[in-house]
């Protein structure tokens, strides 16, 4: 299946069953923007609940907080949103498209590396076992040319970049010779920035004395609370803030579905440090949150870390932990080290001190900080994507089944009256009594138990309980589990604990 097509399934599937709706689709919806239906929204509760528990219950000196949207304006200033969140945009004249500039050269450079990668696959298949991939990085004369044309792009494009010469970059897109992918013309307007943050007024107020911006990251409402958290909490360093809450870009091309949006969702993590020791915490976070990522059980060798080359303004390291997507490994999370850059630059536009004094020092200085931050939406498109599954059974059946972890999936178990009568549904919606309480069930007695199974597979449900006759008797029931479909007797004084086994949140973190 191609990488096109294997999104286009989620996307279907995602609707059909009620995860994912475009946004306002009885107006033909609005670009780049989605609602989250009736088992999206569980399973982005779940989701939420999974980084929460492991980051702010989990540990001692985490807190979470929920800031406001709306920040003062002078906020983004200090950040440097106002003057450096921008995107170089590019139009193409001929076909009125636009496109990112920047985005326009890395796919130019992918095309050359996907070459190099079909070079290094022909050598593999000609040489075998005696293939030694590293030596023919550095010796064939293919791979160097192409090695050399990419590094001279990359070369060019940073010194643009770095010193903000937008004809420059448009020079490049030419000199390359990069066509419109719509109209294939080259005839290109300058490049312009662009800057990302959505503008509205306050009140009544118009003019720039109103103007307030939809925060562009949620971080920087954990870094104007730094200080009334660590004394209204009494925190030491090292300490967190958490914080889960909606961010807003104006992403020039929004799309891949929720993966770019322009009104998407971010958990954010600040940890604050004494100053000379965010490294050790930068590999500290790195390792832990890749561990949280393994947790899931999505698969090791889907994920990648890839260091920043070119660092943002307030960074010293960064990197991302990548996933792969349908469409290949993309950014997932971002774990940046932000050194102080954040709160000296509130200090300097607030005139408020933002210090952490040392008792046992007796110094008072900026903190560092050490940064995590996931995006919710992509969290969510990586594990609905990895879980969409078309099965062919025994018999030539087919199902498609989302293997979604059974701690974060939507509904936990379904119960299922064999039949509507003899006392069956009763029973059944006894155990759903019973169970409910701590997991999110359902009650289903709609068509045959097989139909019935395969709607539950569709959805993820990673138990389906049947209420049958000698239940009436015996007082047990029979449980069927979603991935290998394996069933089994379970007595229901036995079923809380047994579905808790399976599908309880402190299975994630067993591991
Ligand atoms: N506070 C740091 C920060 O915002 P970022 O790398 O720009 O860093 C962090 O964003 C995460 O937010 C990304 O790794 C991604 O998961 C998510 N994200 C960023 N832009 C997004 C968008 N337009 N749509 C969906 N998720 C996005």
């Amino acid at each position: 299946m191609s990488a096109e097509d294997g999104l286009k399934k989620v996307i279907s599937h995602a609707k059909e069953y009620g995860f994912v709706f475009p946004s306002s689709e009885i107006y033909d919806g609005l670009s780049a923007a989605y609602d989250y239906g009736q088992l999206g929204s569980e399973l982005k509760n779940n989701l939420k609940h999974y980084w929460w528990t492991a980051m702010v219950r989990m540990n001692d000196n985490i807190v979470g907080i929920d800031a406001a949207i709306f920040m003062h304006p002078t906020t983004w200033k200090a950040s440097g949103h106002v003057d450096a969140f921008n995107d170089p945009l590019i139009d193409n004249k001929d076909s009125k498209k636009r496109y990112r500039a920047d985005v326009l050269i890395e796919e130019f450079v992918a095309k050359i590396e996907g070459k190099i990668n079909k070079d290094v696959a022909k050598g593999k298949k000609r040489f075998g076992d005696d293939f030694n991939e590293e030596e023919f990085r550095s010796t064939n004369p293919n791979v160097l040319r192409r090695q050399k044309k990419i590094d001279e792009i990359n070369g060019r494009f940073k010194s643009a970049m770095d010193t903000d010469d937008l004809e420059a970059v448009k020079s490049l897109i030419e000199d390359l010779e990069i066509a419109c992918p719509v109209s294939g013309s080259k005839t290109w307007t300058d490049v312009r920035q662009f800057n990302l943050m959505f503008k509205t007024e306050l009140g009544a107020v118009s003019g720039d004395s109103g103007v307030v911006y939809l925060r562009p990251e949620t971080a920087q409402g954990i870094f104007v609370n730094y200080l009334n958290v660590q004394k209204s909490g009494r925190m030491k360093l090292p300490f967190g803030i958490a914080q889960i809450g909606k961010a807003f870009r104006n992403e020039i091309i929004a799309r891949q579905f929720i993966f770019r949006m322009r009104e998407f969702e971010q958990m954010e993590m600040q940890f604050f440090v004494k100053p000379g020791t965010q490294e050790e915490w930068y590999n500290h976070w790195k390792s832990a949150r890749k561990d949280w990522h393994a947790s899931l059980g999505m698969g090791d060798e889907n994920y990648r870390f890839h260091d920043h080359i070119k660092l943002a303004h307030y960074a010293d390291a960064a990197c991302d932990i990548e996933f792969n997507f349908p469409m290949g490994f993309k950014e997932l999370e971002g774990i940046h080290s932000r050194t102080d850059f954040d709160l000296k630059s509130h200090e300097e536009q607030s005139g408020k001190k933002l210090r952490f004094f040392d008792p046992e020092t007796k110094e008072s200085y900026v903190p560092y900080v050490v940064e995590t931050s996931i995006g919710l939406d992509r969290l969510f498109l990586a594990v609905l994507s990895n879980a969409y599954t078309e099965e062919k059974l025994e018999g030539g059946a087919e199902r498609t089944v989302l293997r979604i972890p059974p701690a974060i999936a939507p509904i936990k178990a379904a119960v299922l009256p064999l039949i509507k009568k003899d006392g069956l549904p009763e029973k059944a919606k006894e155990i759903l009594s019973l169970l409910r309480i701590n997991h999110n069930v359902q009650y289903d007695e709609k068509d045959a138990i097989g139909r019935r199974y395969r709607r539950q597979d569709a959805i993820g449900t990673p138990l389906c309980i049947t209420v049958d006759h000698d239940t009436l008797t015996d007082n047990a029931v029979t449980v069927r589990e979603r991935d290998g479909m394996t069933q089994e007797r379970i007595a229901i004084t036995d079923l809380a604990a047994y579905v808790d086994s399976k599908v309880g949140m402190q299975t994630l973190f067993n591991k």
